[in-house]
């Protein structure tokens, strides 16, 4: 495909030989109702980029002639839905008609790669031209649920780097980023009536270096959490870019931190809590939390502040974890097995279905919807709510035959912390190999499905858990390049995966070096490569790591083989 866009639009037309739109130095923007924020995005990114200010067309009939003209159009609506848009160059200017605001914003950011890489810089260079090649796209997305799970717990992820993620996600024409915000080695949210949760729970004196089978340790604290306002300004961030963030409060397991703010919260029973700190060691953890009302109230005032600052229009769902839960201190402690009794459940798995189950309802009062892991589905669950299916299909699959809807997070497939390729260079390696071209040739949807459960995947994500990646380079490199990958699964119509054109995809990632056909001299080559180059993106580079991305001698947790599929 032509000018080398990522991910793959439904249908592109250019017109053969050089001819472009070439624009003036001060092109003007025509921004219909609707239209706004995406007029307003563009102005931020192409006045950094080419320093244009790109005032409003005159006469501002949106109409009318102009450089950028952006338009919701029901026409557009009703062929390729809300997400889906027209972008056509011609000698009249671009012109973006979007079936609802996302469309047009999804046109816009196929606006920006056909720039070129440049017009992904923050400061224009010198001598910069710019153009675009004649021509059409029509574009729709495949799936509604496009995401990246960020694990900001294992490592903190400051607020400027959730920022530089969203921008990253809408790149690529993702529009889900799922927060995780809490877990054993730290909770990264402020609660203002709990402050001891970030008080406390949100740094760790030391944390082991490398994965658990590695005796090395890094004594240098860690920590971090996001204010009420940094969460604000997070979730609005990502709401003019058309991407939700759906926070997660993992219970009952994974709740160390908590635990060590408030010892209350554990089996105080079995354990001594209050000598428990923030968890500094990986894996899973047994310091659960404990089943009594007080802990179910507890929890109910965080999510009565997670819900006030992540707005049902934002995020209908809130994701309350469920995975990993330990029954061991539940077995040994005499008050849950009392609980066990009052509450007329079979064992200590009823308690963490009662648990689940309680927060189910609690959302669904509130007019939200709870999804979680898939071990949530063990004791069944409300309607309405959903499963992430990360320990394989199967999870996913039961859940849709049974009528939920379904996020596709395969750990075996999409857990961008498993390694890139075999080798010792691998920084920490950890999980089975998946490589680029593993993650192009996932399938979402498990050909085992029947037609009515498929319509229960709302879509796919991919999750990255830091346990390894100590900053921001670190992560970069295990969700580069693989993230564009993921990003034309869930976008484009591929076809089923053994069918799919690997080559094509790649040809567009690296593009050609010193020009190509149909593009004048001094217009950059491309290939997405040059973009993330130019986003500042630390990618791992298709040869393999570089010296400094390279972790020697630090141990991971590779596994041999190649993962089931289902
Ligand atoms: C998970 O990876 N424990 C959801």
């Amino acid at each position: 495909m032509d000018h080398d866009l990522i991910p793959a639009p439904r249908e592109a037309t250019f017109q053969a030989g050089a001819v472009r739109y070439a624009f003036g130095p001060e092109p003007d923007l025509a921004a219909g109702p609707g239209t706004q924020a995406t007029a307003r995005w563009l102005r931020g990114v192409l006045g950094a980029a080419a320093g244009w200010s790109l005032p409003p067309a005159e006469p501002a009939d949106p109409d009318g002639r102009a450089d950028v003209r952006l338009l919701v159009d029901e026409g557009v609506g009703r062929e390729l839905g809300p997400e889906g848009y027209e972008l056509t160059v011609s000698a009249d200017g671009a012109l973006i008609r979007g079936g609802g605001p996302a469309g047009v914003f999804w046109g816009a950011q196929t606006l920006r790669q056909l720039l070129g890489p440049h017009a992904f810089r923050r400061a224009p260079l010198p001598g910069a031209r710019w153009s675009l090649p004649y021509g059409t796209v029509r574009d729709a997305p495949r799936f509604g649920w496009r995401g990246l799970l960020l694990d900001v717990c294992r490592h903190f992820l400051p607020k400027d780097g959730v920022l530089r993620y969203i921008d990253l996600l809408a790149a690529h024409k993702l529009n889900v980023l799922h927060l995780h915000l809490t877990d054993d080695q730290g909770w990264r949210i402020e609660i203002k009536r709990h402050p001891r949760l970030t008080g406390v729970g949100a740094w760790r004196p030391r944390s082991r270096w490398g994965h658990r089978d590695s005796p090395l340790w890094n004594d240098t604290p860690h920590g971090g959490f996001y204010t009420q306002d940094d969460i604000r300004e997070i979730v609005a961030y990502a709401a003019a870019r058309h991407v939700r963030v759906v926070p997660e409060i993992d219970l009952p397991g994974h709740a160390q931190a908590a635990i060590a703010a408030y010892p209350e919260l554990g089996n105080t029973d079995v354990v001594d809590t209050a000598a428990l700190g923030v968890w500094d060691d990986w894996g899973i953890n047994e310091n659960v939390l404990a089943p009594t009302e007080a802990v179910l109230r507890f929890y109910e005032g965080v999510f009565e502040e997670v819900l006030e600052l992540f707005p049902a229009e934002v995020s209908p769902f809130v994701h309350v974890g469920g995975d990993e839960c330990p029954k061991t201190q539940w077995a040994a402690s005499r008050a849950a097995q009392e609980r066990i009794r009052e509450l007329g459940v079979k064992d200590e798995d009823g308690l963490q279905s009662w648990f689940i189950r309680h927060f189910d309802g609690w959302l669904a009062e509130r007019g939200r919807r709870l999804i979680g892991w898939d071990e949530i589905l063990e004791g069944g669950l409300a309607d309405g709510a959903a499963v992430s299916s990360w320990r394989g299909y199967a999870g996913g699959i039961a859940a849709a035959e049974a009528g939920h809807d379904v996020v596709m997070c395969p750990e075996q497939q999409v857990y961008l912390d498993h390694r890139q390729a075999p080798g010792p260079d691998e920084p920490m390696p950890i999980g089975y190999v998946r490589t680029l071209e593993d993650v192009y040739r996932f399938e979402p949807v498990p050909p085992q499905l029947s037609a009515r459960a498929a319509e229960r995947v709302l879509g796919a994500q991919a999750n990255v858990w830091t346990e390894v990646m100590e900053h921001q380079g670190r992560v970069d490199y295990q969700v580069f390049p693989r993230l564009a990958a993921f990003a034309e699964v869930v976008w484009s119509r591929l076809p089923e995966p053994g069918a799919r054109d690997y080559a094509d995809f790649e040809g567009r990632m690296g593009g050609l070096e010193g020009g190509r056909p149909g593009v004048p001299a001094g217009v950059p080559a491309g290939g997405h490569y040059a973009r993330l180059d130019a986003l500042g993106v630390d990618y791992r580079p298709p040869g393999g790591p570089l010296p400094w991305q390279r972790r020697p001698g630090v141990l991971g947790r590779p596994k041999d083989g190649v993962p089931p599929t289902v």
